[in-house]
């Protein structure tokens, strides 16, 4: 009687155990499978975290009236944040993710149109946005102008050149102050969403300011008059954030 009871209390004791291996076995794998899929999630977030949608640095009524709350409110929120979707799009699942977009712009004519428009779409705005303020405009101090005054003989030649890059440029683009490798300041315009930092540009340059002559940009206030919204563009340049990226574009080739 009693090796009967021995002989049952191993079996029972061994198909516990074996039923708790499994147990175990079930939770290490359930365990593994979470730890994956966090893992997945994380880096798909750095990835979208890398680029982010940036906050518009004022209201958008603050560079009224020269450029209106609508103008802005459409341009920001539809124009902007659809090249801002659309570059997250293209660039999903290619070694584009874990890159700066500076180095993406170097190598453009290796990537997908849709990368040049979309990426060009989402950075140029950004930089855009952040070249103006409300109470902008006025005159350029310090480095910056003596800079802009050997370049153009006076800030009104620099001015009237500048302007002229947006009013010719046929169709959509922009207009841009950069600085060459030489560090020297040079103007130009692009079409489309290309920028100087793409290597298909005409000219290569470290841009210091910007002007979107896009029809977008101005024309529920200006209508066709693309020439007086480049007048107006002047009371809203944010010409200390024009000088802060010449200081750090100077910086960046060893220029003093
Ligand atoms: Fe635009």
């Amino acid at each position: 009687m009693s090796k009967l009871k021995l002989v049952a209390g191993i079996i029972i004791f061994g198909l516990l155990g074996f039923h708790c291996t499994t147990i175990a076995q079930t939770l290490e794998s359930q365990k593994n499978q979470i730890k994956n899929s966090t893992t997945k999630i994380q880096s798909t977030m750095n990835s979208i975290n890398k680029f982010e949608f940036q906050a518009l640095p004022y209201a958008y009524d603050a560079l009224e009236p020269f450029i209106d709350k609508l103008t802005l409110e459409i341009h920001y929120g539809k124009h902007h944040k659809a090249y801002y979707d659309n570059f997250i799009t293209a660039i999903k699942g290619t070694e584009m993710e874990s890159m700066d977009i500076k180095d993406i712009f170097k190598n453009i004519s290796k990537y997908p149109v849709a990368v040049r428009n979309n990426g060009g779409g989402y950075f140029n705005h950004t930089f855009y946005w952040e070249g103006m303020k409300a109470s902008g405009g006025g005159l350029p101090t310090g480095k910056l102008s003596d800079a802009i005054t050997k370049s153009f003989a006076s800030f009104d030649e620099f001015k009237k050149q500048f302007s002229d890059a947006g009013k010719t440029r046929f169709g959509s683009g922009w207009a841009w102050l950069c600085l060459d490798p030489k560090g020297t300041l040079f103007i130009c315009s692009s079409p489309n969403q290309d920028n100087p930092l793409m290597d298909i540009a005409e000219k290569k340059g470290i841009p210091l300011l910007t002007m979107d002559v896009w029809e977008h940009a101005y024309y529920l206030k200006y209508q066709n008059k693309r020439p007086d919204y480049i007048d107006a563009f002047w009371n809203v340049v944010n010409w200390e954030e024009v000088a802060r990226r010449y200081e750090t574009a100077l910086k960046s080739l060893n220029i003093k």
